[in-house]
């Protein structure tokens, strides 16, 4: 999400550098907009290493681009952090004699504040006149918290935390998200299947691509359960930030399945995403195998197969989705597996994906055929997974109606 961060001079400016640094790492694209006064507590150098974008603070910076009416209209959410009492005033009169004020006038993205001052001032009439103005527009107003001030005494008027204030202002903007209101259980990652306590069957499924639905489905305003299996904790790290995603890690096929199945019981969209195991050894060695006693079979029995006990236990009104990567010649014959495999699964879309040793693994960017209950394709969706999940997401949206 494009995000600008209007910063004005309080000192709590410094946690807004903590708040910057959340978003980032969450994927979003941030944009510092710090008041000449905000600049004398935090410096813009700091402001554009936590954001990684160019920082400026004229109306004058940039003229040919129009900066102000660039990020305004860009903006998906706009939150100004800590929010003086003078900024606060200057919103209510819609005054624009810096680049926030006229940022925030070409805007129509939703706007959070996060008011910070001393509690007198906070608690002025003009202040609270101001903010019962900015509330009436739309403004979403988040604290200010009660507790000690920076002058030694205490009362409302500290800046929320960082990390509360990214919570509070995401769920702003998903609020009304095409998939609020529903209940999503996506699982990620590979199995692996233990052998003997060092080695285990696996597979080189990353997770990225189910981690990057179960984002999309958040931040699109579903309540989403992430089941995990041996996914970096680098690709889990927005999941594991929003609010909204509940995570379980498991290991093995079976664990998959009991939390998988856990999870549909009160979920209205499931998907498989994850890389399952087809088989496991028969026994398992509680001793390391060595080469000298022989190793010369494994043997291995089959695997429950989850996806089908989910479409068997499959709720009224919910949607089972299953992942397949596949190894095809070409287009043709990837529709022709994935048309099989639907069929046999039964599920109610199958998202294909083509993989070789060069492709479809670790990568960033994927191609998927979402193919629908009678195999037609619902949509062909290329680009970052993130992208992908999205157009898979509006896709299985549009067909529930
Ligand atoms: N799946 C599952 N349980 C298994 C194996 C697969 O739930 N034991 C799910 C996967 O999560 C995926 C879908 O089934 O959503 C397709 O997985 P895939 O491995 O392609 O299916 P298989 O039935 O194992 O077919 P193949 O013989 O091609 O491996």
């Amino acid at each position: 999400m494009f995000v600008v961060i209007g910063v004005t001079g309080g000192i709590a400016a410094y946690k807004t550098v903590q708040l910057v640094r959340t978003l980032v790492t969450n994927g979003h694209e941030v944009h510092v907009v710090p008041t000449g006064d905000a600049l004398r507590f935090v410096g813009t150098a700091t402001w554009e290493a936590v954001s990684r974008n160019p920082v400026t603070t004229s109306v004058h910076d940039d003229v040919a681009e129009v900066r102000h009416v660039a990020l305004g209209t860009r903006a998906e959410l706009v939150i100004v952090a800590p929010a003086t009492a003078n900024t606060l005033a200057k919103m209510a009169a819609g005054i624009a004699d810096n680049l926030l004020g006229v940022t925030l006038l070409a805007t129509t993205a939703p706007v959070v504040v996060a008011p910070a001052m001393h509690t007198a001032m906070w608690e002025h009439a003009a202040t609270q006149a101001n903010i019962a103005t900015l509330r009436a527009r739309g403004v979403h107003v988040v604290g200010p918290a009660d507790g000690a001030l920076t002058g030694g005494d205490s009362g409302p008027g500290r800046m929320v935390e960082p990390d509360d204030l990214a919570t509070a202002a995401l769920a702003v903007t998903s609020a009304g998200g095409d998939l609020s209101g529903l209940r999503v259980a996506v699982s990620t990652g590979g199995t692996r299947e233990p052998i003997d306590p060092v080695r285990f069957l696996g597979n080189r499924s990353s997770g990225r691509q189910g981690a990057a639905l179960a984002v999309a489905a958040a931040e699109r305003g579903a309540e989403v359960h992430l089941v995990a299996a041996h996914v970096d904790e680098g690709v889990l790290s927005a999941a594991q930030r929003h609010p909204r995603i509940t995570l379980t890690r498991v290991s093995t096929a079976a664990e998959l399945g009991a939390a998988m199945t856990a999870a549909a019981a009160t979920a209205d969209i499931v998907a498989m995403v994850a890389a399952v195991a087809d088989f496991r050894a028969a026994a398992l060695s509680h001793e390391k195998l060595r080469k000298e006693e022989g190793l010369a079979a494994l043997d291995l029995v089959e695997n429950p197969d989850v996806l089908a006990g989910l479409v068997a236990g499959r709720r009224a009104g919910q949607t089972v989705i299953g992942f397949a990567a596949e190894t095809a010649a070409d287009e043709a014959e990837l529709r022709e597996r994935g048309e099989r495999k639907l069929r046999r699964k039964g599920v109610d879309f199958l998202a294909v994906n083509r993989v070789a040793w060069d492709a479809g693994f670790e990568a960033d960017d994927n191609r998927v055929l979402l193919l629908d209950a009678q195999g037609a394709v619902a949509v062909d969706a290329a680009g970052s997974k993130r992208a992908v999940a999205d157009a898979l997401w509006s896709a299985i949206i549009a067909a529930r109606g």
